[in-house]
């Protein structure tokens, strides 16, 4: 191997290899990598936005580990046992029986993805103008849903999250201090809390068994709901397992069930931890309010026992969820990603420690230093690695986030490329590339070109926005 090819000049310098994953490969599906002309017309085609670059044009795609990963052999043949029956399919109630058994809760509500568990959550909770939803920090969609409702939603995540070098194991917390006087000083009206397992806006930091008990005990003792976004929630448990004091030894279905009898309920995407292509679900305790959320879905979701989604999915939903607690798997995906963040931060690249549970964050502020935010550093970085080497990534920052006051922008602390790494798609020989091809990026990284808006949607921006580059 050519180590000065990943900008590493010996074995020695090179970190421990990840632990192999505990599954082979039955199936595979052929990507190309187009030549550099076309990269960079698909690019100008796609109005710089990297949302916009049709699929097949891409050799390596880290836009999202949602809706991403790769489904088993037990999923795959678990699809044929779909009970397609319109009401109280026998694949509703094989979906609620794991729920209950990795879970704890009783009952639940299966949704077509995460976004509509927050909006009926929330539609039901009646939130309204004047009211609040506390999180350690909210996801942009669950975010929208609440301030669609005309309620405002209010991040107390540690200060130390916003610091990208602080390696500390539970970046994720959310500051019980804060917390605590939030909802002293706004009594009454904080109507949820909605604790993100793993972090993903934060990058995908985790939050500690500790945070989640204290958090817990100031929600009961002041009446307001407490539910785990819990998308990521095995990668969070590993953490736990690995990081926290006293978890070393214990089972991660146990400390799973730990974590999950401290919350009301949850609320998931399916798409991640779920190991699914589509789908999601509410599962919580409290009855009155189950009931409220199964009379508003049948407008928009369906019959209860279905949300949205077929039988199929309801079977290949229930089998992963069942998979993802293994641990031998969470070490070699968490072991996977880790080892693509030493390999780029050798080469020097900046970016966010500890890294992720789901991928690695580049610090697109220092990558692409010499362009002024009004140019969109961390998106003209994107845009970049795919003309260099056919991998999407996507923004994470400015674009997303930043807000405009009177034509002025004001942008936000953390602006951040994400390499969002799917479950169980890529070998270590894409990591390798990847680590390659950014790390060369880097060295270069003076040709970055700043990026101007032509277009910009009045919400959710970076979907739709439209670019051209300032030569
Ligand atoms: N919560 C978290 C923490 C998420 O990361 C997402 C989606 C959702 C809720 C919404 O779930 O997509 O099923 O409706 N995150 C994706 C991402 C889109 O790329 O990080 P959904």
């Amino acid at each position: 191997m050519d180590f000065n090819k990943i900008g590493l000049s010996s074995l020695s310098d090179f970190p421990d290899l990840p632990t192999p994953p505990p599954y082979k490969i039955k199936m595979v599906e052929f990507t190309e990598i187009p030549p550099i002309e076309e990269r960079r017309k698909i690019l100008k085609e796609a109005g710089y936005n990297v949302f916009n670059i049709p699929s097949e044009k891409i050799y390596i795609d880290l836009l999202t580990d949602s809706g991403t990963s790769a489904m088993s052999d037990q999923q795959w043949s678990a699809l044929m046992r779909g009970d397609e029956a319109y009401a109280s399919a026998r694949s509703f109630f094989r979906l609620k029986e794991v729920i209950h058994e990795v879970m704890g809760y009783e009952y639940v509500i299966p949704t077509h993805q995460g976004r509509a568990a927050e909006y009926l959550t929330f539609n039901a909770l009646d939130l309204k103008k004047g009211d609040f939803a506390v999180s350690n920090q909210f996801f942009d969609t669950t975010r929208a849903n609440v301030e669609v409702r005309g309620a405002k939603a209010v991040d107390l995540v540690v200060e130390e999250a916003y610091d990208l070098k602080r390696e500390l194991p539970f970046k994720g917390n959310i500051d019980i201090e804060k917390l605590e006087s939030f909802v002293s000083e706004n009594e009454g009206k904080v109507k949820i809390i909605v604790l993100t397992v793993t972090n993903n806006s934060g990058g995908g930091q985790p939050v500690s068994m500790e945070n989640i008990r204290q958090i817990s005990e100031i929600a009961r003792e002041n009446n307001i709901p407490f539910f785990l976004d819990a998308a990521r929630f095995a990668e969070n448990v590993y953490f736990i397992k690995n990081r926290e004091r006293g978890y070393g030894d214990r089972d991660l279905k146990e400390i799973a069930r730990e974590m999950f009898s401290l919350a009301d309920g949850v609320l998931v995407s399916g798409k991640k931890d779920g190991l699914v292509n589509i789908g999601g679900f509410i599962a919580l305790n409290d009855k009155e309010l189950y009931w409220k959320i199964r009379q508003l879905m049948v407008v928009t979701e369906g019959f209860p026992t279905y949300g949205g989604l077929a039988g199929r999915d309801l079977e290949a939903l229930a089998q992963g969820l069942r998979e993802v607690l293994n641990e031998h798997y969470l070490r070699s995906r968490i072991e996977q990603v880790a080892f693509l963040g030493k390999l780029l931060e050798k080469q020097g690249v900046p970016l966010l420690k500890p890294f992720g549970g789901h991928g690695i964050y580049l610090d697109g502020l220092s990558f692409a230093s010499h362009l002024p935010r009004e140019q969109w550093p961390s998106h003209a970085t994107a845009c970049a690695i795919y003309e260099y080497s056919a991998i999407r990534t996507v923004e994470i920052g400015s674009l997303m986030f930043a807000e405009k006051k009177d034509g002025e922008w004001i942008w936000p602390k953390l602006d951040l490329i994400r390499l969002a790494i799917p479950r169980r798609v890529y070998t270590l020989d894409h990591i390798f590339y990847i680590a390659n091809s950014i790390g060369e990026l880097y060295r270069n990284r003076h040709e970055i070109k700043g990026l101007r808006m032509t277009f910009e949607p009045p919400v959710l921006r970076h979907f739709n926005a439209l670019f051209e580059p300032i030569e």
